[in-house]
Formats: C-alpha cells, structure tokens, sequence
C-alpha cells in the first residue's frame, strides 16, 4: 500500500484518488497505475541501454519518449488519463524524465504561466517502479498551494525565472500548510496539478535507489492567447476530441492516441530544458533573456509557439550523490 505522510497529522486515511481529494489538495494518489508487463517492459528497456550508466541517469533529456515506446506505455497508461478526465482536463504527454537515482530539488512549481487555466491544464505524475524507501529521497508536496495567489506574472515573465525555495518556504509558513510526503509502491502513480509547490527531499541515504518515471502532460491552454480565444477552459473530453480529430486545424498541437490509452505529442512542445538540449549556442543567456526576444533568435516553427510551454528547469537540481 501506497503511504502519505502528513506532516500535521500522520499517516492519511482519505481515498487520494478522488476529484474531490485532488481539488483540496492539488494532487492524488492512483493505485496500480500501470500493469506489471509495461513495468516490466520499460525496466528491461532502461537496463539494457541505461544499464552502464554509474550516475543512475536515464535517457539524456526529457524529449526521450518520442523515440521509446516503453515509456509511453507506461505514462500513457488508461488509469491516468481516466483521472484527468475525471477532473475534466484533456492533457497529452509532452515530458518524460528517466534517472534512477534520488533527486534533490528545492520547492518549486511546475507550470511557469501567468494566468490561472494554463497550470489546471498543466500537470505532473511520477510512477514509482518499486517501494519507496522514506529515506531514499521521496518527493513531498504542500496540500493547497494549487490555490496560493501569488505574483505568477512577474515570477514567470523570463524563461528561467521562477520563485525561489525561500519565497515558497515563507508562503508556506505565512499560510501554515501542510506538507506531505508521498511513498508510492510500484505501479502506482502521484499526480499533482501544475502550480502545486513539491520537491525532491534530500535522500537520507543516497545508496537506495528511487526508481521511477516523472511525466509532464499538457494541453494547448497553457498558451493564453488559446485560453482568450476558447473564452477559458474547455473541457477534458472537448479538448481530446478537438485535438485527436484535429478539429482545431492547429497542427503544432495535434494529440496522437497511444496503445495503452492515454495520449502524447508525437512532436513540437517547447521546455526550458529542451532549450538547453536543442540551443546550446544561446549559453547562459537563456536563463536571462525575455519571451520576447527569445522568440526572435530561435526557429519555434516546428516545435510549437513559445507561449506554448515555460516548464520544467531548476538551478538545484542535482543527483543526490
Ligand atoms: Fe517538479
């Protein structure tokens, strides 16, 4: 069995898999997520190509499941997209990380966009692929900060910019929220909505492994100009059907329908951390420079427009070694 630790009150007894769960807390817990065959199947794949790598990383960024198919049988699983429909978002994979090593962040937020239905339309999932050790570095959330108002439009207004540990840290006292430590068993995933503040705790012991896969999904309104002109959230199953059908005429943004139920984006999506994999050339000044002018120096054509995506990228990330 899966655990959630509360840091107020212990261990919780809640179903963490109910709409009503993930609309007060910002996150929930989906049992056996994933059949044992795809498991299987991806840990044979991981082994044999990622095998020799000492560091415990997976495949090098975080584009990786365009090419392997066992990754999207895993986060393409039905279960999980059953649940975002079931809290009405219609959302395709577009990020899968794969290192099996514990990793250190510090609080932060995953969806960098400035209005309020791009992060609703924007969110995480981390599969575990065996029992998580509580000392191995398990990843903890703050149950409602989906909800804090903070300025998101200033902390957001540059590719890398984001809010630091110490302002989210103060929020969080300022608003005496709870913390929760997440321990998944294999097969089961956490999912999390795009502004609920989480990280990856510091591993007690950095030998154990934490072996799992961290998703991204998303759909085309996190770009406000989308949102303006569909006059706010469209619903999960509009969206799917506008997008699988194409119906929106938006080939940038087109979903396709994988085998194991869920959906992906066979192409385009812009991440910071693609940024940095596809531009090296733009250096350190990518962490500086503005939408604007961003979007000037780079070809986007083919990988969607930048008011698309502004994930996924923090300065501490680092493996626990
Ligand atoms: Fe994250």
């Amino acid at each position: 069995m899966s655990k959630l630790i509360s840091l107020k009150f212990g261990e919780i007894k809640e179903n963490p898999c109910t709409v009503e769960f993930y609309e007060k807390h910002g996150f929930a817990l989906i049992e056996n997520a994933v059949e044992e065959d795809y498991l299987n199947a991806y840990e044979s794949r991981w082994l044999a190509e990622n095998g020799a790598n000492k560091d415990f990383s997976g495949w090098g960024h975080d584009k990786a499941y365009m090419d392997i198919d066992e990754i999207k049988d895993v986060l393409c699983s039905h279960k999980i997209n059953n649940f975002f429909m079931s809290v009405d978002i219609g959302v395709a994979l577009h990020v899968s990380k794969t290192d099996w090593a514990p990793r250190f962040i510090t609080w932060h937020i995953d969806a960098a966009h400035s209005h309020e239905i791009g992060p609703k339309n924007y969110v995480g999932a981390y599969v575990s692929l065996g029992t998580t050790d509580i000392n191995s570095g398990p990843i903890q959330i703050i149950s409602g900060s989906h909800k804090w108002e903070m300025d998101y439009k200033k902390a957001f207004s540059s590719p890398y910019g984001m809010f630091s540990n110490e302002e989210l840290e103060a929020k969080r006292i300022e608003m005496d929220s709870d913390v929760v430590t997440i321990l998944p068993e294999r097969g089961d995933a956490f999912v999390w909505h795009g502004r609920a503040v989480h990280k990856g705790t510091e591993a007690v012991n950095p030998e154990i492994a934490r072996k799992g896969i961290v998703a991204h999904y998303c759909n085309r309104l996190v770009s406000e100009d989308f949102v303006t002109n569909a006059g706010g959230h469209v619903p999960g199953r509009e969206m799917v059907k506008q997008f699988i059908h194409n119906d929106s005429g938006d080939d940038d943004h087109f979903f396709s329908k994988w085998r194991t139920g869920g959906y992906y984006y066979p192409d385009c999506t812009i991440t910071r951390t693609w940024l940095q994999f596809a531009h090296p050339e733009l250096g350190d000044e990518v962490k500086s420079i503005s939408w604007e002018e961003l979007e000037k120096r780079i070809d986007v054509s083919k990988r969607g427009d930048l008011g698309f995506l502004q994930p996924d990228y923090h300065p501490d990330y680092h493996i626990n070694s």
